[in-house]
């Protein structure tokens, strides 16, 4: 009897293992056949997503409607390289967005390319990143339709955007103008994102799109995260010319530094800068000060930034040095960028943006067909 027993939990023992064996070697066989799938992100990568902790989904996007400022730069784009260490992060080059002001194809085409170089020479890594085009992934306008059929007019009525915009150009007030915020609820949510880095000015459009989120996910069924912005310490920087308005590449050329301004274009335009104002006579710094000394800050030269508020406090400034300051402080951060940019060619960009068109897509369409699945679309 007790060699009996014996002999069957030995044989149970061997079963167990047996079945132990196939289970752990087709978990083995799974995770190498994906491994020799991957597009091209790292191995490290992939292994370490396996077995730790997933980041967090990020997204965000910007237009290609010419050559991003240090405006842009400060307000979201140097955000961006940071995030990549905590996030999974997913940008994109949002073209659809850009048809919603009259761009001639040319110049489109041209920015696109330029943007994605900017994008990578700033330090936007494709190993750690996707970055593709938005109209490489025909998912978002589809969403975006579907969250058009959810979104009550009067919601996107309230837009600032949209109402500044269609004063701007009033012989061009299209209906994507009207409907851009559902694209870029489309662009987020497609992807499930959680966080999304932008500059100030988008925070009403990321408010709508959590509306949209929290509209579906009780319509239906719980799908999306309502999605937080991430917002820098540069909240706005202010144009060199009218430095009471935001700088943006609608003033005018002297209004913004480029990122990719040659050395004798930053000099010229920050030794032009406004500085006094009719403002500056009610104590308050004046704007146009206030934004130089802010950029030695924003721009890693805090020394200089502290040194220069101490003597506007004391009334003993000079504006001729603190320009000269800025934009030798400019000149210095900004050449590594424009050597970077220059190396890289555009057959090399193109590969990169068509690869993270199709890590992209993997994500996008599998979530598409989810989200159609729930709303009872067959
Ligand atoms: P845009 O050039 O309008 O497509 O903006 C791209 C990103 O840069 C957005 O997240 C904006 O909020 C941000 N941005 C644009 N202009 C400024 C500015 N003057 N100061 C801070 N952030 C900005
Ligand atoms: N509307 C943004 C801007 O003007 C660009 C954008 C489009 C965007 N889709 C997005 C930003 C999604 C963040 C996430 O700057």
């Amino acid at each position: 009897m007790i060699c009996e027993k014996y002999v069957f939990n030995w044989q149970g023992a061997v079963l167990l293992k047996n079945i132990l064996l196939i289970f752990s070697n087709i978990l083995l066989y799974t995770f190498f056949m994906n491994l020799s799938r991957l597009p091209k992100k790292d191995t490290i990568i992939y292994i370490a997503n396996n077995f730790m902790e997933k980041q967090p989904i990020l997204f965000s996007g910007i237009k290609p409607t010419g050559r991003p400022h240090i405006g842009n730069y400060l307000g979201a784009l140097k955000n961006w390289v940071e995030l990549q260490h905590t996030h999974n992060c997913i940008y994109s080059i949002v073209d659809y967005h850009a048809l919603t002001i009259e761009i001639k194809p040319v110049e489109l085409t041209a920015n696109i390319l330029a943007l994605a170089k900017t994008l990578l020479a700033i330090g936007i890594d494709p190993k750690k990143s996707t970055l593709f085009i938005q109209s490489h992934v025909p998912e978002h306008t589809e969403l975006a339709w579907i969250f058009n059929c959810m979104t009550p007019v009067a919601e996107m009525e309230r837009m600032t955007q949209y109402k500044d915009k269609a004063k701007q150009h009033k012989k061009n007030i299209n209906m994507g103008l009207f409907d851009y915020p559902a694209l870029m609820a489309a662009d987020i949510l497609l992807y499930r994102a959680e966080a999304v880095p932008v500059g100030e000015d988008q925070l009403q459009h990321l408010e709508l799109t959590r509306i949209i989120a929290k509209k579906f996910n009780n319509r239906y069924e719980k799908y999306f995260e309502e999605p937080q912005a991430i917002i820098t310490k540069a909240k706005r920087i202010m144009s060199l010319t009218d430095p009471a308005k935001k700088m943006s590449k609608e003033l005018g050329e002297s209004s913004y530094i480029s990122l990719l301004d040659s050395p004798e274009q930053i000099r010229k335009k920050i030794m032009k800068t406004v500085t006094e104002t009719s403002t500056s006579k009610t104590g308050n710094m004046s704007p146009g000060v206030l934004n130089l000394i802010e950029l030695l800050n924003h721009f890693d030269n805090q020394k200089a930034s502290q040194e220069y508020a101490n003597q506007y406090n004391k009334g003993v400034i000079k504006y001729a040095e603190l320009k000269t300051a800025v934009a030798d402080t400019l000149i210095t951060y900004l050449k590594p960028i424009a050597e970077k940019y220059n190396d890289i060619s555009d057959i090399e960009v193109k590969n990169i943006l068509r690869d993270g068109a199709v890590e992209a897509k993997d994500i996008a369409q599998k979530n598409l067909k989810e989200i159609k699945n729930i709303i009872g679309l067959i």
